[in-house]
């Protein structure tokens, strides 16, 4: 193999920089020439790729976003759209390419080689850590940090108002950024979606806290949670419940952006080496996670068919810790 590929896809997220940084420095290293596609299977289509060289990716490694930029393509769901993409790849003579991005992506991955011969390395890369074959995903503790610090500058003026606030935290389907987040917080509940929510309940925990002394509360709600938005379980809670004074806070994008925790930072570089090599080895239709703190290859599909990670118990450790 002369010539390797490296994109991000789907929604970006705080290490993918250092992870494209890994995976140029590593092709290097093993004596391959590295392109960087734009924007995604997007760019690939429309054939934005560009050689990238030791220098290029200086001093990424502490910047979030991802430079090559990333993107949803529509046209990737179809076969003319891959198939115009492993044109632009033969046109470039790129054999491989190394995926970071999510489940979605890695399923696009898989197509193309499946359809186009086209040898695919997945690396984990959103912050919902919602994907198997992984126990974190780069970019997930950056966007616990800042939920979390988000969590306590609520707290503070929660606190000195007596005030009862809902955060919404991000996870699309999955509630465990948002779990994490609670846990980390000391937030008096956390919904998720993972579990029925019950607002009466609800009603009952935040009173009984305020029985038992409690002058604030926040509650965690994940963006997926069957009872809705923040705002929906807000008013929802506030139409039965003698608690009128509610406040409701998006933390939204600002878990997408910032600077990579050290811990994402050292996910990337190693997910990345351990991603080129596989690529340069042969390998394909691969990930290359973190599992029990090493770096293992597991397969693609795993990524959807073994979805992490809802544990019952970290509910249990919050509502313990909440009393
Ligand atoms: P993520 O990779 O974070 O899960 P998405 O699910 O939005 O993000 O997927 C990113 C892109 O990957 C999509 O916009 C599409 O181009 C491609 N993709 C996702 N799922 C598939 C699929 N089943 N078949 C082909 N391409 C897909
Ligand atoms: O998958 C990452 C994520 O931030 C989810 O948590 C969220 O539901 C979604 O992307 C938001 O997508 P967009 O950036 O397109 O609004």
């Amino acid at each position: 193999m002369k010539n390797i590929g490296v994109l991000t896809s789907g929604g970006d997220s705080p290490g993918m920089n250092a992870a494209i940084r890994a995976v140029v420095r590593t092709a290097i290293a093993g004596g391959v020439k590295v392109f960087g596609i734009e924007q995604g299977y997007q760019g690939l289509i429309e054939g934005r790729i560009m050689p990238l060289e030791l220098r290029s990716v200086s001093g990424i490694i502490s910047r979030g976003g991802t430079f090559l930029r990333t993107a949803r393509c529509k046209e990737f769901f179809e076969p003319e759209g891959r198939t115009k993409a492993a044109q632009q790849l033969k046109k470039h003579d790129i054999e491989g390419v190394v995926v970071i991005g999510g489940d979605g992506s890695y399923q696009g991955a898989q197509k193309l080689h499946a359809e186009h011969g086209i040898r695919c390395i997945g690396m984990p890369g959103t912050i919902d850590n919602d994907i198997g074959g992984t126990d974190f995903t780069i970019g997930y503790d950056t966007a616990l940090n800042t939920a979390v610090e988000a969590i306590d500058r609520i707290r503070d003026t929660a606190a000195s108002h007596g005030r009862i606030f809902f955060v919404e935290v991000m996870g699309r389907e999955s509630g465990y950024l948002a779990m994490m987040s609670g846990i980390a917080g000391g937030a008096e509940e956390i919904l998720v979606p993972e579990t029925p929510t019950d607002i009466h309940e609800l009603v009952e925990t935040i009173r009984d806290g305020r029985n038992r002394g409690k002058t604030s509360s926040v509650v965690v709600v994940a963006e997926g949670d069957d009872a809705g938005k923040a705002i929906d379980v807000a008013k929802k809670f506030a139409e039965i419940s003698e608690f009128k004074d509610f406040r409701v806070v998006v933390i939204g994008h600002l878990q997408r952006g910032g600077t990579p925790t050290a811990f994402d930072r050292i996910l990337a570089c190693r997910l990345g080496v351990r991603a080129v090599e596989a690529l340069l080895g042969g390998q394909t239709g691969m990930m290359a996670g973190l599992v029990g703190n090493k770096v293992e290859l597991r397969p693609l599909s795993e990524a959807w068919e073994n979805r992490t990670r809802f544990d019952p118990k970290l509910l249990r450790v919050a509502h313990v810790l909440a009393t």
